[in-house]
């Protein structure tokens, strides 16, 4: 099976292509990024995929600076909405299944319990509108091969090549640098390791999952402020985290206070997606935060507890 992926040196690109070179090896994986093909430019779309040949097409592609969006909407509707139509347009026509990545923020926040599948989505911000608009032109475009997966709060060893890093670095250097962390504690979500979500995506294709929309994300749900008091402690370092509400903390796009996805459809056909916390340890291991064998002391963190000498 050939497999291309675009926006493959994003934070879940990336991860996708190198879980698949370690653990799918059936599978050939072309990656492709934004210099080998500009999904913003229709000509450039119809000629690289087509002289391209894949069964699976998956697009990590998006705009994802979710203040930026406001103020950039048309860029933001171009690459979330048209562009997400015209690649299904053409899987369509070479015959090959479209896995498109969509997020929780098509979710409006009402709710009090995770977000299945089936429920209504209602956005928030332009963002999330235009996420949502590329769902439903891809939809409209190739029903019968298309996968909606929708993943949430990232984090990935890459970090997010359009927001610049990730939540857990953010929290790391604030934490070495201020030792005090400020968070808002009044909005939940699905925090969700790159390395877990691409292998869930990986094995929803290899094992033919029907069309339609899944939630991937990880296991368990935690408010922001809660994810960042684990980054810290399961790094070993010493640093205030001080709980905010969201009302204390603007920015220019409204969000979802509940943005908590339901995984258990994915789940039935890929199995249990680990907790975040496990996809936590296994990001900080990796990234050289914490060892295997003990907490790393982070250089400027407070020494004296964690420090072993
Ligand atoms: N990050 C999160 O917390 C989060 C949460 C929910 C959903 N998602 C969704 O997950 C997916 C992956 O997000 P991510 O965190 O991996 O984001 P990312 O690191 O910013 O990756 C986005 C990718 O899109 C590429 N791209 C942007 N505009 C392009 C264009 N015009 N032509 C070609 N490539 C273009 C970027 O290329 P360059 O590096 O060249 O700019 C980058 O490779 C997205 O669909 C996003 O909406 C993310």
């Amino acid at each position: 099976m050939r497999v291309a992926v675009i926006g493959a040196n994003g934070q879940l690109g990336s991860d996708i292509v190198r879980v698949q070179r370690q653990d799918f090896r059936a599978m050939e994986v072309i990656a492709l990024s934004r210099p080998h093909l500009n999904v913003a430019i229709p000509e450039a779309v119809q000629a690289v995929l087509t002289a391209c040949a894949f069964d699976v097409l998956i697009n990590c592609t998006s705009f994802t600076k979710v203040d930026e969006a406001e103020e950039h909407a048309r860029e933001a509707f171009l690459i979330n909405a048209q562009a997400p139509r015209q690649l299904a347009a053409v899987c369509k026509a070479k015959g090959a299944r479209f896995v498109h990545i969509s997020t929780d923020y098509v979710f409006g926040g009402e709710r009090s319990r995770p977000y299945r599948e089936t429920d209504l989505p209602g956005p928030l911000n332009v963002y999330g509108a235009s996420k949502l608009m590329g769902e439903s032109l891809a939809r409209h475009e190739h029903p019968a091969g298309l996968l909606t997966i929708r993943v949430a709060s990232l984090f990935g060893v890459a970090g997010s090549s359009g927001k610049g890093g990730n939540f857990v670095e953010t929290m790391l250097r604030l934490a070495r640098e201020k030792g005090e962390v400020r968070v808002v504690s009044d909005v939940r979500m699905s925090p969700t390791g790159t390395a877990d979500a691409a292998r869930a995506i990986l094995l929803l294709i290899e094992k033919g999952a029907a069309p339609g929309v899944y939630h991937v994300v990880n296991s368990g749900d935690a408010s922001w402020y809660e994810f960042a008091r684990e980054i810290i402690r399961r790094a070993g370092l010493e640093a205030r985290v001080i709980p905010i509400a969201s009302r204390d903390y603007a920015t220019a796009a409204l969000r979802p206070v509940y943005s908590v996805l339901d995984n258990r459809k994915a789940s039935a056909i890929v199995g249990e997606m680990p907790s975040w916390q496990d996809a936590l340890d296994r990001y900080l291991a990796e990234k050289g935060h914490r060892s295997a064998a003990g907490l790393i002391q982070a250089p400027g963190a407070a020494r004296g507890k964690n420090c072993p000498a």
